[in-house]
């Protein structure tokens, strides 16, 4: 049975973009969050590495970009996650993770009308950065992440829910990572200013606004965004 406050919980809308460097904690928070709010995790790297598995036409475009740490085409992009949010679990809410990531995407969201009610940006310094991705282990087929050291799973090398491999990302190799962190400083950071300022204008329907320490722990982080989201 679930009491009064839990079900509200789970009955408001809430859509939220998750922004942040590569390895700043984005797939890690996101796991907790949509459990929380009950909504669905929109992450298009995830989708554009399910597209890659199952072979798919996107799949054979998008692999050799994403190796060599570059950006998929907006249109792509913007394609996928427009067919995401026609899909019923969608209705309740929704969480971008590494989506938008340059200031097209962003325009098409506003542009389209697509609500955001709140902007989380998790900040963490190139260095730290590196230091995450070199440990990082993924479970391929959800997602999940972990790390060997900050974010270990329950038994060493496996997924704590399918007990499967974990294995480690393609690109988590240093040299990438590096190039991966330029393009971030180039293409993505300047979504900051962006929202921020759009917080700020006073327009009603801007999301608001909110920027988390990424490099506190894992647990930290987690309270820190639902005290900040309520
Ligand atoms: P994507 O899969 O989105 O990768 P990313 O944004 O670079 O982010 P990551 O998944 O690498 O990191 P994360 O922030 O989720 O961190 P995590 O929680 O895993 O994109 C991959 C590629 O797809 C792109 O390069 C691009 O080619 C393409 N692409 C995707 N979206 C696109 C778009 N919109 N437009 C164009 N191209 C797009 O954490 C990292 C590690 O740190 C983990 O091991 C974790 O356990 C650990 N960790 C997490 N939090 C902490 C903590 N607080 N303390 C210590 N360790 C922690």
């Amino acid at each position: 049975m679930i009491g009064t406050s839990e079900r509200r919980r789970k009955e408001r809308a809430l859509r939220v973009i998750l922004l942040g460097g590569p390895g700043a904690g984005k797939g890690t928070q996101a796991s907790f969050m949509c459990r929380h709010y009950c909504i669905p995790q929109i992450s298009t790297g995830d989708m554009l590495r399910a597209a890659i598995n199952g072979g798919t036409e996107i799949g054979r475009r998008v692999k050799h970009v994403m190796d060599s740490g570059l950006l998929v085409s907006d249109e792509i992009i913007i394609t996928l996650v427009e067919d995401r949010l026609g899909k019923p679990d969608c209705r309740r809410g929704y969480l971008f993770d590494g989506f938008p990531r340059t200031i097209p995407q962003a325009r098409a969201l506003r542009d389209r009308a697509i609500v955001v009610d709140a902007v989380v940006e998790l900040l963490v310094d190139d260095v730290e950065i590196v230091r995450r991705m070199s440990g990082r282990r993924v479970h391929a087929q959800s997602g999940r992440t972990y790390h060997v050291e900050f974010n270990p799973p329950k038994l060493p090398g496996k997924d704590d829910i399918t007990g499967e491999d974990l294995v480690q990302r393609d690109d988590d190799r240093e040299a990438t990572v590096r190039k991966r962190l330029k393009v971030y400083h180039d293409q993505t950071e300047p979504l900051i200013a962006f929202y921020s300022d759009w917080s700020r204008s006073g327009d009603e329907n801007a999301p608001t606004y909110v920027r988390i320490d990424g490099k506190n722990s894992v647990g930290r982080i987690r309270d820190d965004i639902t005290a900040a989201l309520g």
